[in-house]
């Protein structure tokens, strides 16, 4: 039998038996990969995001003097940017990573910033309905659930709020996608965890639920930008910039060699450049 038929086979069973045992990667260890990248976050990878967050934020219209709730806040770039344009807003910023409120804490001291560690469904969960002006969320729903966030944030904002959001989808850094497969299909026995993303495969996708649930969309916009070029991403900087986040934790690729060698193998041999692929809407509650 072809060695690649072999491996796929025992993948396929491998998958069904991680399943059949509910081992699924949860929010805990994405938490614990973004405690560990933290402190060079904003340097390996908001660096790349910023101007796309920026242009969201631009899109952003005014709004009175109501809270703002801010989910996956990371390191507090959007918090920061909003307190700057609504200083006398109340910006509630939560995010599930110690170590990322951490660094956000230190960049934003004013005290119209409050910051909370929980889940982010927990989190809007808890607010009062038409309690919000604003709710904000950039490159982070896609850890939750997009819908309940959706629906929930309706929920939460008062009558002609918005929510605004950039998310990757799901087609997004291809390259490092078919380098972890070809890993997890050759080293299955290697796997601990399964993990089940959340990032929507297009705008279409989420404007209908939005609309299903009551969202007019005031603006929206895809795009991709280019990170780095074909065959020059590395494990090493993968692991500091998040893109990894949960799935360091299905394949042990920091701490066995022979996984991390073959995964940067694969890694070197894709011809397309890694390019980040994202969905951003505007949308109001009538
Ligand atoms: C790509 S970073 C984006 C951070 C920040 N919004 C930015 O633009 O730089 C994704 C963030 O989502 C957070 N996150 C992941 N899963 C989460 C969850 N279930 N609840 C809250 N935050 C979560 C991570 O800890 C991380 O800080």
């Amino acid at each position: 039998m072809d060695r690649r038929f072999r491996d796929c086979l025992r993948l396929n069973g491998k998958l069904a038996a991680l399943a059949l045992s509910g081992n699924w990667i949860g929010p805990n260890e994405v938490a614990a990969s973004y405690d560990a990248l933290a402190p060079g976050y904003e340097e390996n990878w908001l660096a790349h995001l910023r101007p796309v967050t920026q242009e969201l934020l631009n899109k952003v219209p005014d709004i009175g003097n109501i809270p703002i709730l801010d989910l996956g806040c990371g390191t507090g770039f959007t918090a920061g940017q909003l307190n700057q344009r609504f200083p006398t807003a109340d910006i509630r910023a939560q995010d599930i990573s110690a170590g990322m409120l951490a660094v956000a804490k230190e960049n934003n001291p004013s005290e119209n910033i409050t910051f909370n560690c929980s889940d982010m469904l927990a989190f809007i969960s808890r607010q009062p309905s038409e309690s919000a002006g604003l709710v904000v969320s950039a490159w982070a729903i896609g850890y939750s659930n997009p819908r309940k966030i959706l629906k929930e944030s309706f929920r939460v904002l008062e009558s002609g709020g918005t929510f605004a959001f950039v998310v990757n989808i799901m087609q997004t850094l291809r390259p490092v996608y078919i380098a972890f497969r070809k890993t997890m299909q050759r080293y299955p026995e290697k796997l601990s965890a399964l993990t089940w993303p959340r990032f929507p495969a297009s705008w279409a996708a989420i404007e209908k639920q939005a609309n299903a649930i009551g969202f007019e969309t005031i603006d929206n916009a895809s795009g991709q930008f280019e990170v780095r070029a074909a065959g020059e991403a590395s494990l090493d900087w993968l692991l500091k910039t998040g893109i990894l986040a949960g799935f360091d934790a299905m394949l042990p690729l920091t701490d066995d060699p022979q996984l991390s060698e073959y995964f940067e193998q694969c890694l070197k041999q894709q011809t397309e450049p890694l390019e980040h692929h994202y969905i951003m809407a505007v949308l109001q509650k009538p």
